[in-house]
């Protein structure tokens, strides 16, 4: 469709001239794997589970089992999905021209980093990792995976609890990502969007970040989503149909 090629076609051929490209990902990107978004209405995980239950430290601690199987769940998921066309154009752009791209992401699978994007700013975390989810109350410095088996795990000492490694509502991101995303989203000579609502601030932010900073913005997404104002273009289309003829 001549409409949809326009778009598409320019904005491939302003990534072949750009030296510095910033992409933020969201849910959708991995959706193509198999892997549920938040808040795509009925498949989406929160029209499911309630967020605030499942997704902070509050609803961890009111109930570790449940969450701790929800997570196990979800990496069982992660585990078993593959990358798709579209983190697969992203890591061979990598590969093709190094140094150019910066991938931020907000998803917490590992989907990128398998398809060669080692150096994903994760701006959410990462589901396979445990962490504690409180220094250790016996002073001992264990690692998570030395803890007693369980549901979840605990230290053999103080019973200190094992978490997943995500940054759940209301928790700071990990030092330094959102201020190496800002900086990559700042120097943009094009910044794209893709497969994200817009719905989690301060991620949403970075598109309107890198236009103030005069890159040209982005959005790849079959739906609307809450920072299309932020967008030069928007692109109507998934992440495995629209990635492979942007970066191929
Ligand atoms: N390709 C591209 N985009 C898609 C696809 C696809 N195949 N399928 C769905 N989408 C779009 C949807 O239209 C929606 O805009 O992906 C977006 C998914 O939005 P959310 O489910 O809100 O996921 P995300 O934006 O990543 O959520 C942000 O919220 O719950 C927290 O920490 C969680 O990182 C997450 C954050």
């Amino acid at each position: 469709m001549a409409e949809l090629d326009d778009p598409v076609r320019d904005l491939s051929e302003r990534i072949a001239a750009a030296t510095r490209i910033c992409v933020l990902t969201g849910a959708g990107m991995s959706a193509e794997s198999g892997i549920a978004t938040f808040r795509d209405a009925l498949t989406g995980l929160w029209s499911r589970f309630d967020p605030a239950q499942l997704a902070s430290e509050e609803g961890f601690r009111a109930d570790p089992q449940l969450v701790w199987d929800w997570y196990a769940e979800r990496r069982e998921g992660v585990r078993a999905a593959q990358p798709n066309a579209g983190h697969l154009a992203l890591g061979d752009f990598a590969k093709r021209r190094p140094g150019v791209l910066t991938l931020v992401s907000q998803n917490v699978d590992d989907l990128h980093q398998r398809a060669g994007n080692a150096d994903t700013i994760r701006l959410h975390g990462d589901i396979l990792a445990d962490r504690w989810l409180e220094p250790c109350r016996c002073g001992r410095r264990r690692d998570p995976h030395e803890a007693t088996p369980g549901r979840p795990p605990r230290c053999p000492d103080c019973g200190n609890l094992v978490r997943p490694g995500v940054v759940w509502f209301g928790e700071a991101l990990p030092e330094g990502a959102l201020e190496a995303a800002e900086r990559a989203a700042r120097a943009a000579d094009v910044m794209l969007v893709v497969g994200t609502s817009g719905a989690v601030w301060p991620a949403a932010g970075l598109a309107a970040t890198a236009r103030r900073g005069g890159a040209f913005v982005a959005i790849v997404n079959p739906h609307a989503s809450e920072i299309d104002g932020a967008a030069h273009v928007l692109v109507p289309g998934t992440a495995a149909q629209v990635l492979p003829r942007l970066f191929g």
